[in-house]
């Protein structure tokens, strides 16, 4: 997979990149992340990437003209999925992550500023937010993006079961994990863990993972009883 980023500030990516499982994707050559600057792609002296709004108001709005050139010079962007990060995008959530997982070619496009251009966002397939809050730009979520995708890409994980296991691949949170030593001061891991029953040990390891998303993330939970309800009752329907 390939993933190009359309940025103002290049050098926050180093170190993400240079690390741990993102690192050994790109050693591996399952990623490549090419970096773009926007500011190569700017006019004038200043190289100006931004302006006042039309209109009136406080803050710089992302100029039109550097982004389509820069996007213009992506090898590939035509038939790339492209994507720009700003808080006011659709949820960025575990599915949107598998989804993207399939992709050849991505395009991020890091927000910043007020915001960018209206007039942009038809070159794009769609504007993602990581989360209800607001961040300085687009390239921290944009590196979560990366990060979350990546561990998707078959070959990146030392363990393909690892992905799978993970919170949200069904639905759920994930269950708690446990490690040596078996008791720490009096604190005892599960017995159950430690029973060698594997049946048991998954009913235990889902009925936690139930128990969790239940109390913690109320919605998800009605989500996942609600997908195994209509389960059910199609099963039903077929074995009449
Ligand atoms: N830019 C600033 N905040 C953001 C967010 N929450 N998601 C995506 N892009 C952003």
């Amino acid at each position: 997979m390939k993933i190009d980023i359309i940025t103002i500030f290049p050098g926050m990516f180093d170190s993400v990149l240079n690390a741990s499982i993102l690192k050994r994707a790109v050693d591996k050559k399952k990623l490549k992340v090419k970096i773009h600057y926007l500011r190569d792609f700017a006019e004038g002296k200043h190289l100006q990437v931004d302006d006042s709004p039309y209109g009136g108001g406080c803050g710089m709005v992302m100029k039109l003209e550097p982004i389509l050139k820069c996007l213009k010079s992506i090898r590939g962007a035509k038939k790339a999925k492209k994507l720009i990060l700003t808080p006011a995008g659709s949820l960025f959530d575990q599915a949107a992550a598998v989804e993207l997982s399939k992709e050849k070619q991505i395009v991020l496009l890091c927000g910043h500023y007020e915001g960018y251009d209206e007039r942009v966002v038809k070159f794009f397939d769609g504007e993602l937010s990581i989360g209800d809050y607001v961040l300085t730009g687009g390239e921290l979520p944009a590196m979560v993006i990366v990060d979350a995708i990546a561990r998707l890409i078959p070959g990146v994980l030392g363990n393909e079961d690892s992905a799978k296991q993970d919170s949200f691949m069904d639905g759920l949170l994930d269950c708690p994990h446990y490690t040596k030593p078996a008791i720490y001061k009096k604190m005892k891991v599960p017995e159950v863990l430690l029973s060698g029953n594997h049946k048991k040990i998954n009913e235990w390891r889902m009925q936690e993972a139930l128990e969790r998303t239940r109390e913690r993330r109320p919605a998800l939970f009605k989500a996942k009883v609600g997908k195994e309800a209509s389960k059910a009752e199609n099963r039903k329907d077929g074995g009449i």
